[in-house]
């Protein structure tokens, strides 16, 4: 069990995921949340990929626990600036490597399900990883590097949902925005499948495992998949928006120059360790779109 008097380190704690960590600990015990994008009054600057800054921080703040989130997510920035994103996916996890080894300190890594070539149609948490993209790649290697740690809690995330209007950099947010912007018919891809991944659920099972004291690899999305035109199709019903706007099925084709870096046609999850922590994605997603004001009309 985290202890009241313990310290926990969060990095990468401004993006999606990781507002939902922070509201989740931050009464549990002492919490150090950091970024490098300090877009909170709670969060603190550290970019994870500088050495001698992780080892200083460490040094200061002592912690228990790691829960390290920090990561460049943007797959066609990763793709374009492959040296970028192995010094912060990979070499953001071996800069705290010596640390959690000599303290035996549980260390959380978030990893993905693009570690995965997308061959298989899902993915138990003992299959092996082929990455097909720099991203999927790097966040491999970071994997590695956390698995020589003792107490490392590998935790394999979906399509992430969650942070809200501010924060959501994904599909969900990125459809709303066609939606302010007057889209009356949306292209969607039905040749990728997946399995979404609630970032408030995640964070409880972050929670769960430090308190459990677990170790090992985990896969950590919602129950269910579905292709990205499943999810738009549930997500335009859940916004009451079905007979304004018409979701188009397209196949990737359609996006290759957007969307450019190299996708596993499977990204779906088998939660085999913890189903008892998920829900299924589309209660999630119904849960999602009512805890914000996504500022949409609806002019049903
Ligand atoms: N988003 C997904 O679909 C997804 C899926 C599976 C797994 N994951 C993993 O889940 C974890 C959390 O990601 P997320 O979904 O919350 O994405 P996110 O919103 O992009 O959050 C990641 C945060 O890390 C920050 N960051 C990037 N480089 C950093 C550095 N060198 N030092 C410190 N902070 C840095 C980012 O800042 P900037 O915004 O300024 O870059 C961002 O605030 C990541 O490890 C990610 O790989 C994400």
């Amino acid at each position: 069990m985290i202890k009241k008097r313990e310290r926990i380190l969060i990095t990468g704690c401004g993006g999606m995921l990781g507002e939902g960590v922070y509201h989740n600990l931050k009464n549990r015990c002492k919490v150090f949340a950091t970024d490098k994008d300090v877009n909170e009054p709670w969060l603190e600057y550290l970019d994870v990929s500088l050495s001698n800054d992780v080892e200083k921080y460490l040094r200061k703040t002592n912690p228990d626990y790691i829960v390290h989130l920090a990561a460049f997510t943007d797959m066609e920035y990763c793709e374009t600036n492959p040296e970028e994103a192995y010094a912060t996916n990979e070499g953001g996890v071996k800069n705290f490597l010596a640390y959690a080894r000599k303290n035996n300190t549980p260390f959380v890594y978030i990893s993905t399900a693009g570690i995965f070539d997308g061959e298989k149609d899902a993915y138990s948490e003992d299959d092996k990883p082929n990455p097909l993209s720099i991203y999927g790649k790097s966040k491999y290697a970071g994997e590695l590097a956390a698995q020589s740690v003792k107490h490392s809690i590998i935790i394999r995330a979906g399509w992430m949902m969650g942070g809200g209007p501010n924060k959501d950099k994904k599909f969900i947010n990125k459809i709303i925005k066609q939606l302010q912007a007057g889209a009356e018919e949306l292209s969607v891809v039905d040749d990728k499948l997946g399995t979404p991944c609630y970032t408030y659920d995640l964070a409880r099972i972050i929670e769960h495992l430090l308190d459990k004291r677990a170790c090992g690899v985990y896969h950590g999305a919602c129950s269910g998949s579905g292709s990205r035109y499943d999810v738009a199709k549930h997500l335009i019903t859940q916004l009451s928006l079905d007979s304004r706007v018409k979701v188009k099925k397209v196949d990737s084709q359609f996006f290759k120059e957007s969307y450019f870096a190299p996708r596993p046609r499977s990204e779906k999850l088998l939660n085999t360790k913890i189903p008892h922590l998920i829900r299924d994605w589309r209660v999630c997603l119904e849960e999602y779109i009512k805890k914000f004001d996504w500022k949409l009309i609806n002019k049903n």
